[in-house]
């Protein structure tokens, strides 16, 4: 099973993705975590350079390519084995991040993001995803503007929230909404409970 958690920046994705992975250590369940952009030798150089807070000059057209090489590279080498191994694997952000980020943030087009994810990783999506929401105003009292990404501002994060709630209605059979503005205990009692139902119906 194949399981991506998404959100804008400061949504608590981290915080919810340890404690499901420590949820599926206690149940005995093998899995594995991968993080993007990263995850491979090839994608955490890329991390490198798509993080550096040295501005290097990336065009948006650029960054996606380097968001989808690295992804590419973590499907055909990480993800796929472990999913032949019937592993549980655990992707904080994947394709929705591109499409979200690049697509609507960068202004790249939704459709044809989605279109090249695609590609990149020939047509693997997870099965499960959650999309945990918070508004970017709580973002931003979580957290400062840190990256080349984040330091983009509360009008980027705007335009990246809408997109994942057009996302949230495109793909209603895999992404699921969860409120992200209540405590961490209830948040990860809620995706806990999403999952044992999701995965008896899929026994
Ligand atoms: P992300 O990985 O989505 O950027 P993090 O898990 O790193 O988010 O969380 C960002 C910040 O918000 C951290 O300081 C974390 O402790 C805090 N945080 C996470 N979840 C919650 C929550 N439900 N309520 C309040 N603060 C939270
Ligand atoms: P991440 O390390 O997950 O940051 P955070 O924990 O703060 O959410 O992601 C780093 C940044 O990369 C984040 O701002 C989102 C961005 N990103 C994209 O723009 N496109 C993508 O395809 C991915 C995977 C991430």
């Amino acid at each position: 099973m194949f399981i991506s958690f998404e959100g804008i920046d400061g949504s608590g994705k981290g915080t919810q993705v340890t404690l499901f992975l420590s949820y599926l250590a206690r149940r005995g369940l093998p899995y594995i975590c991968v993080r993007e952009p990263g995850g491979t030798e090839l994608g955490e150089t890329i991390r490198e350079i798509l993080l550096a807070k040295e501005e290097i000059s990336i065009c948006p057209r650029a960054e996606l390519f380097l968001f989808l090489a690295s992804r590419s590279q973590l499907v055909s080498e990480v993800v796929l084995p472990a999913l032949r191994e019937d592993k549980v694997v655990v992707a904080d952000r994947f394709i929705d991040s591109s499409v979200a980020y690049q697509g609507a943030g960068r202004k790249l087009g939704m459709k044809v993001v989605e279109e090249l994810n695609d590609f990149a990783t020939c047509g693997l999506r997870p099965d499960l995803t959650y999309y945990i929401d918070i508004t970017p105003e709580t973002a931003f009292q979580r957290k400062h503007g840190s990256d080349r990404i984040e330091s983009e501002g509360l009008k980027f994060l705007t335009t990246v929230r809408e997109a994942y709630l057009n996302l949230l209605e495109q793909h209603s059979n895999r992404i699921v909404l969860i409120n992200g503005e209540r405590s961490v205990g209830e948040i990860h009692e809620e995706i806990v409970r999403i999952f044992e139902n999701f995965s008896g119906r899929n026994k």
